[in-house]
């Protein structure tokens, strides 16, 4: 399993800006994996201290958490971004968006950004939905 944390978290914030709530089944058919296992993850991240639950089932980010989801969907949309500018398909540059997002250390993105930002690159907002994420 690739990095599981970041790319539940990744979800989650965006399906807290598309329907302005979080609730397990819908993280389900957005990450195209099973309930059981779902609600495994959830609580871990509970665990950690990165999201909350509450009796409805609705599920809140933390501060940590929170953090952690917007960094890793900014870190998404910019190197997908980066790649399509670059010539990259689409669906090619978003999944390995979707690996470099977890690996590239501060330091190298900080230079991938410094990079697109002297070439005026336009910012690729990603379409989720059209996009499901590998475990
Ligand atoms: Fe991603």
């Amino acid at each position: 399993m690739r990095n599981s944390r970041e790319d539940y978290l990744e979800m989650m914030l965006n399906l807290k800006r598309e329907n302005g709530f979080i609730r397990s089944v819908d993280i389900a058919s957005g990450l195209g994996i099973t309930r059981a296992s779902v609600s495994y993850s959830v609580k871990k991240l509970r665990e950690s201290g990165l999201i909350t639950m509450s009796g409805d089932g609705m599920i809140e980010f933390t501060p940590e958490g929170q953090e952690i989801a917007e960094r890793t969907m900014y870190r998404h949309e910019m190197l997908t971004s980066i790649l399509m500018s670059m010539g990259v398909s689409e669906d090619t540059a978003c999944d390995d968006a979707c690996a470099m997002e977890h690996i590239l250390s501060e330091e190298s993105f900080d230079a991938l950004m410094r990079f697109a930002n002297t070439q005026s690159l336009p910012v690729h907002h990603h379409d989720f939905k059209k996009h499901i994420h590998h475990e």
